[in-house]
C-alpha cells in the first residue's frame, strides 16, 4: 500500500477549527475536549508509520501483552493439556487460567462454561448446530429463529439445519436502524422452537439488539437463547447473567488476540452435540488438542479488555466516534447519513453513507486510511451490503456506506486525519449510476 505522509498537525488544526465553528453555531455543549481521549497504551509497531487504522471491526492488531503471554506456550510450555505429567499439567493450568479470565469478562461464575474453539464461526456453528442436534425435538418438527443481519456463520449454520435436518427456520426482519422487535420474536416463537439466535451487536452498523428481552421470550417458551457477541465483547460490558443467554460467542481477533481462536459460553446444563467429534476434549463439547498458546492469548486479551472497560474505554471510543461523525458532517454538510441505531450502537462504530460518493471509490483513493465499506467477508465486491439491504436501504445509499471502526490505539489526531481524508475524497461530487 502506498503511504502518504500524514500531516497530523494540519489535519488536527483544520478539524479543530471546523468543530469549533460548528459548536459556536449549535450552541454550547457540542464541542468535545479531546485532550483526555488519547489511547491508554502505546501503539504497537504495526501501527507506527502506517496508514491510520479505522477497521477494528474487521480485525484488531494483537496486543503486545497478549503476544508476550503466548510465546512461552509455543516453546517451553509445549505440553498436551490432556497428559498427566508435569508438562501436561502446566498446559492444563494455563487453559484453566484462560478459561477463568474469559469467564470473568463475561460475568460467568464457572470457568468450565467456556469452550475454546478455533474461530468465531466455529463457536457459532457449535452453538446453533450443537443445540439443535442435541434437542429431543430434532425429529419432531424442530424450529429455529434468527434474524436478517446475522453474520454468515450464523446464517450458514441455520441453513445447514434446514437443508440436512429439515429444521424449520424463521428469519426475523429488522427495522431501518437494524433492530429486531422483541414482539416479532414473540409472534414467531412456538413450543417447537429449540433455539433463538440473535447477535448482540452488528459488525457493519454496530446496532445493539435487545438481547435480554428476546432471551426472556425464548425462555418463556422453553427455547434456548444464543447470541453472537463477537463484536460487543470488550467494547461494552457483556454479562451472560444480565443478557440471560444460554450460549454466547466470543471471537479472539476482534479483541486484540490472534485470529484462529474463539470461545463459546455454554450455560450449565445446556445440551450440546459437538460439531467436531473425537478425543473428548473440552468436556466432550469440542474434540481436538487445545491450542494452548492461543487460549492463553485469548485469556490475557479478556483481562486487558476488562481493565480497559473499567478505565472508561467505551466512553473514550464513543466520544472519538461522535467527534468523527461531527467532523464529517461539518465538512460535507447535508451529505452524511448515519446507518444503524443512533443510540443502541457500539461505541466504536460509525457507518455512514455519503451522498453521491461511492464507498469503493473513496476507499481506493484513501491511501493513508484503512477503513471498509462493510464486512471484511465481502470486501471489494461492488454489491450492496446484505446487512444494509435488510435494513431497507436503497442500493445507492448502501453502495455509499463507509464503515469506520475505532479501537484501542485510535487517537484524536487519527480521527481528525480520517475525517479530513474522507472529506477530501468525497468532495468531488460523483454521481452514482441510477
Ligand atoms: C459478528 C461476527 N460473528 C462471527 C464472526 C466470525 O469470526 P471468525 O472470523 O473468528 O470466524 C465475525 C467476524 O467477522 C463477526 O463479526
Amino acid at each position: 500500500m502506498r503511504q502518504v505522509p500524514r500531516v497530523e498537525g494540519e489535519a488536527e488544526a483544520e478539524a479543530e477549527h471546523v468543530v469549533q465553528r460548528r459548536s459556536a453555531e449549535r450552541g454550547p455543549g457540542v464541542g468535545v475536549l479531546m485532550r483526555d481521549l488519547e489511547p491508554l497504551s502505546a501503539r504497537p509497531a504495526a501501527l507506527v508509520g502506517a496508514p491510520v487504522y479505522a477497521d477494528y471491526n474487521a480485525t484488531t492488531p494483537v496486543d503486545p501483552a497478549v503476544l508476550e503471554a503466548m510465546l512461552p506456550f509455543l516453546s517451553v510450555g509445549f505440553g498436551n493439556p490432556s497428559s498427566t505429567h508435569s508438562f501436561g499439567r502446566a498446559a492444563r493450568d494455563a487453559l484453566t487460567g484462560a478459561r477463568s479470565q474469559i469467564a470473568a469478562l463475561l460475568d460467568a461464575d464457572d470457568p468450565s462454561t467456556i469452550v475454546l474453539t478455533g474461530s468465531g464461526s466455529e463457536a457459532d456453528a457449535l452453538a446453533i448446530r450443537g443445540a439443535v442436534l442435541a434437542s429431543p425435538r430434532l425429529h419432531t418438527g424442530a424450529h429455529v429463529i434468527t434474524q436478517a443481519t446475522e453474520h454468515p456463520a450464523v446464517l450458514a449454520a441455520v441453513d445447514y439445519l434446514r437443508e440436512l435436518h429439515d429444521v424449520r427456520v424463521t428469519v426475523i426482519p429488522v427495522d431501518e436502524t437494524g433492530r429486531v422487535e422483541p414482539e416479532a420474536v414473540a409472534s414467531a416463537i412456538t413450543e417447537q422452537t429449540v433455539l433463538v439466535s440473535v447477535m448482540h451487536a452488528n459488525n457493519e452498523t454496530g446496532t445493539v439488539q435487545p438481547i435480554a428481552q428476546i432471551a426472556e421470550i425464548a425462555h418463556r417458551h422453553g427455547a434456548l437463547m444464543h447470541t453472537d457477541a463477537a463484536q460487543s465483547v470488550g467494547k461494552l460490558p457483556v454479562s451472560v447473567k444480565e443478557l440471560g443467554v444460554d450460549l454466547l460467542t466470543v471471537v479472539g481477533h476482534k479483541m486484540y488476540a490472534p485470529k484462529g481462536v474463539g470461545a463459546l459460553y455454554v450455560a450449565p446444563g445446556t445440551p450440546l452435540r459437538p460439531v467436531v467429534d473425537g478425543g473428548g476434549q473440552e468436556a466432550g463439547r469440542r474434540a481436538g488438542t487445545e491450542n494452548v498458546a492461543y487460549a492463553v492469548g485469548l485469556g490475557v486479551a479478556a483481562d486487558l479488555a476488562a481493565q480497559a472497560l473499567a478505565a472508561g474505554e467505551s466512553e473514550r471510543l464513543r466520544r472519538l466516534r461522535d467527534r468523527l461523525h461531527q467532523l464529517l458532517e461539518a465538512s460535507l454538510p447535508g451529505r452524511v447519513h448515519l446507518n444503524g441505531h443512533p443510540e443502541h450502537r457500539l461505541p466504536n462504530t460509525l457507518n455512514v453513507s455519503i451522498t453521491d460518493a461511492r464507498a469503493l471509490t473513496v476507499l481506493n483513493d484513501l491511501h493513508d486510511v484503512a477503513a471498509s465499506a462493510g464486512s471484511a467477508c465481502h470486501a471489494g465486491t461492488d454489491r450492496p451490503s446484505d446487512v444494509l439491504t435488510a435494513m431497507g436501504m436503497s442500493r445507492e445509499r448502501a453502495l455509499s456506506a463507509l464503515r469506520l471502526s475505532l479501537g484501542r490505539w485510535t487517537s484524536p489526531a487519527d480521527v481528525a486525519c480520517v475525517a479530513d481524508r474522507i472529506a477530501a475524497e468525497a468532495r468531488p461530487v460523483e454521481r452514482l449510476p441510477r
